[in-house]
C-alpha cells in the first residue's frame, strides 16, 4: 500500500535521497552530464529541497517504512507549477506517480484553475505518463524560459 502524506523538514535527507537517485536513470542519455551534475546541485540541494517543503507543496510517497517518490509544486507568477514529480526507478510503473499526482492536485488551493509542469522535451517516458493523465499543451504559461531543452506542460481543473 502507497501512503501519500505532506513531507516534513525531517525528511529533507530522504527527499532528496529520491532526486539523488531518480535523476541520473532516468536523465542518462536524453541529456549532458552537466546537465544532471548542475541540476542535481541546485534543485536538490538541502537548502533547495527545504525551501520546497517550507514555502511550497512537497508530498512523499512510502510504501512500507521507505520513502518512493515525491512531488514538488510551487507559485510562479499567477499559476502553481509541479517542479518536480520523481518515483525511485524500482518503484515506477506501478502506480506511485499517479498516487502522488492525484495527491498533488487534492492539496493545491480550492479553485486553482489549472496546475502546469515543465518537462524535459527528450523525456518520452514522462510526457508520455502526462498526457495519460490528461496534460496538454498550455493556452497560457508563466512568464519564465524555460529554454529549448524543456517545455510547459497543463492540465485544466476547472471541474464545472
Ligand atoms: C514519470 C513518473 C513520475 C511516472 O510515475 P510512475 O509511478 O512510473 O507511473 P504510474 O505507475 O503511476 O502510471 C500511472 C498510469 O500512467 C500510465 N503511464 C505511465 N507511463 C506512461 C507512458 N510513458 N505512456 C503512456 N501512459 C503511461 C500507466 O499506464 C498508468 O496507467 P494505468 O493506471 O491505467 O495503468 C516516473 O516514471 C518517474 O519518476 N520517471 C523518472 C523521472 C521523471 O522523468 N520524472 C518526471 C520529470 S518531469
Amino acid at each position: 500500500m502507497i501512503a501519500v502524506r505532506r513531507a516534513e523538514l525531517n525528511d529533507v535527507d530522504a527527499v532528496r535521497q529520491i532526486g539523488l537517485s531518480t535523476w541520473p536513470v532516468a536523465y542518462a542519455g536524453l541529456v549532458p552530464q552537466d546537465f544532471i551534475t548542475d541540476g542535481l546541485a541546485q534543485w536538490w540541494s538541502p537548502e533547495a529541497v527545504e525551501r520546497g517543503i517550507s514555502k511550497g507543496i512537497t508530498l512523499v510517497a512510502a510504501y512500507q517504512d521507505e520513502l518512493v517518490g515525491m512531488v514538488g509544486l510551487g507559485r510562479q507568477d499567477d499559476y502553481w507549477v509541479m517542479w518536480k514529480l520523481y518515483v525511485l526507478p524500482d518503484h515506477q510503473g506501478k502506480g506511485v506517480g499517479k498516487a502522488l499526482l492525484d495527491a498533488a492536485i487534492a492539496a493545491l488551493p480550492e479553485g486553482t484553475p489549472e496546475l502546469l509542469l515543465d518537462v524535459l522535451v527528450a523525456n518520452e517516458q514522462a510526457i508520455g505518463f502526462y498526457r495519460s493523465q490528461g496534460f496538454i499543451e498550455p493556452t497560457r504559461t508563466p512568464d519564465r524560459d524555460l529554454g529549448d531543452d524543456l517545455m510547459w506542460m497543463a492540465i485544466d481543473l476547472d471541474r464545472t
